[in-house]
């Protein structure tokens, strides 16, 4: 079966912690729900803007050679016949005839070990029709042996441009874009003609993209809309190899370096390729929640097929002029192409900490420090100690200047561990009788080992500087 049909409790944990503490949302909730959209709430969108950072970075500020871009989301309706993606861009559906459950034919043939990514449609309703002879052909939500011949599903989505009331229709049509990386190729030329970059470099942005996803139910794994961070980094076609090889490393050292450990990561290598392409490999990450390994990125050459179908569509010359070889050629690409929510999601899996602590069972997310969306908590021992909360507050002020603070005295001491715990907040900071009356210092507790130590005040932050 494939693992990211699995729901097994630990997703349950985590979507009940997202929601709970504030991280992550069923979009549209108080309507009954959108499938497959998520809202992120204070704590989710600081955790995703943090892994956001990161990306950028190590991608942006760690090099020289990679330019950013922020482009539109609706582009040229021809920008998706040029890439293919108008006509191409789709999945094998099947329905239940009885409860019309709807599910993606290529998931149910690989459950059965049948390699079915990017098949012919006619192949993939042959599979299914042995399992049907043999009643194996089942609905994944009742159970019934009634299910449809596969169709193609398109995954693009669509909008119209002009007056609203206007019907949808070919001459006013415009797509959602279905990957960030359309806007990189549209603004090739200008970035080029304005920046002057030498080949090689990257164009690298972050931003929205829409599926019209089948089967969207893997909360925020696999979802309709969604953040993508990419990059398409331009070459010589002789150096295709060699860049390939060094963006598959980089992108590797990126999550080992953000905490994740190697033995949880791998490479899947597709052996069925995208006409223009000439290698793909998949980031995988060993996911708790689905028990096993699944898609985290994938590193892409894709050839020059880019470049010369737009130029082919929009008759422009998207060629590269080399001033020192002489030589006029269109750039091959090699693309990095990494999924913000599922990142997250990763993080979420792997941070998610059940253990016993003072005898206390407790939850805690083992969040990397510099992606905790809150750095440090300060309390005040007692709420209703005007000393105290004043004091906190001082505290509180300091810290803030240099970290995402939060102050917090709400309930008892313990609770307001449990609650920073499950924020993932890694250190917190409690000001009682003592700092007032004796010595200035502090209490500082660390998330991972519940050790607490006594720090000066002034020595603060000096002492967070070193722990971040
Ligand atoms: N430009 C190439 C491209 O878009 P992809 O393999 O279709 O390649 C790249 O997508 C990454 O985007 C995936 O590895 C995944 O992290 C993320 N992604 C794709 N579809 C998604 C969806 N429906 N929901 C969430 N993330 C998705």
């Amino acid at each position: 079966m494939k693992k990211e049909t699995i729901t097994n409790n630990r997703m349950e944990d985590i979507i009940s912690l997202c929601k709970r503490r504030g991280f992550i949302f069923q979009g549209s909730e108080i309507y009954g729900g959108l499938g497959g959209v998520y809202d992120y709430g204070h704590y989710g969108t600081l955790l995703k803007n943090n892994i956001r950072d990161s990306w950028q970075k190590s991608m942006i500020q760690g090099r020289e050679d990679v330019l950013l871009l922020d482009s539109a989301i609706f582009m040229h309706p021809t920008t998706w016949i040029a890439s293919g993606h108008v006509g191409n861009f789709d999945d094998p559906l099947v329905e239940c005839r009885k409860c019309h459950n709807r599910m993606r034919a290529d998931n149910i043939l690989e459950s059965f070990g049948i390699g079915a990514d990017k098949m012919p449609i006619d192949f993939i309703n042959k599979e299914l029709d042995k399992l049907r002879a043999e009643k194996k052909l089942k609905c994944s939500n009742c159970g019934q042996v009634d299910i449809t011949l596969a169709k193609k599903f398109s995954l693009m989505i669509k909008s119209n441009f002009g007056s609203p009331t206007e019907a949808l229709n070919e001459e006013n049509v415009v797509y959602l874009r279905p990957e960030t990386c359309g806007g990189i190729y549209l603004e090739y030329k200008n970035t080029l003609d304005s920046l002057h970059p030498k080949i090689p470099f990257g164009i690298a942005q972050i931003g929205k993209a829409f599926r019209n996803e089948i089967a969207a139910r893997q909360f925020i794994f696999r979802t309709r809309e969604f953040e993508q961070m990419e990059m398409q980094y331009f070459i010589h076609k002789k150096d295709t190899k060699e860049k390939y090889d060094m963006w598959k490393d980089i992108r590797m050292k990126w999550y080992i370096e953000n905490g994740i450990p190697e033995n949880k990561l791998a490479w899947y290598k597709h052996e069925k390729l995208a006409h223009y392409a000439s290698d793909a490999y998949d980031v995988e990450y060993d996911f708790s929640c689905f028990g096993g390994f699944e898609e985290v990125e994938g590193i892409h050459a894709r050839g020059d097929w880019d470049l010369s179908q737009h130029s082919k569509f929009s008759g422009v010359d998207l060629s590269y002029y080399d001033e020192e070889t002489k030589e006029r050629f269109v750039p091959h690409i090699v693309e990095t192409s990494a999924g913000l929510g599922r990142i997250m999601l990763m993080f979420l899996d792997y941070g998610y900490t059940e253990d016993n602590l003072g005898g206390e069972k407790r939850v805690f997310l083992k969040l990397p420090k510099k992606l905790a969306p809150i750095k440090i908590a300060v309390f005040p021992l007692l709420k209703n100690k005007p000393i105290l909360v004043s004091k906190a507050k001082e505290v509180y002020d300091l810290l803030r200047k240099d970290f995402m603070c939060e102050f917090d005295d709400n309930g008892n001491i313990g609770k307001r561990y449990r609650r920073q715990d499950e924020i993932g907040t890694p250190y917190c900071v409690t000001v009682d009788f003592e700092t007032i009356e004796k010595d200035s210092m502090v209490t500082v507790r660390d998330r991972d080992t519940g050790n607490q130590e006594r720090i000066k005040i002034e020595k603060l932050s000096e002492f967070f500087k070193s722990k971040f």
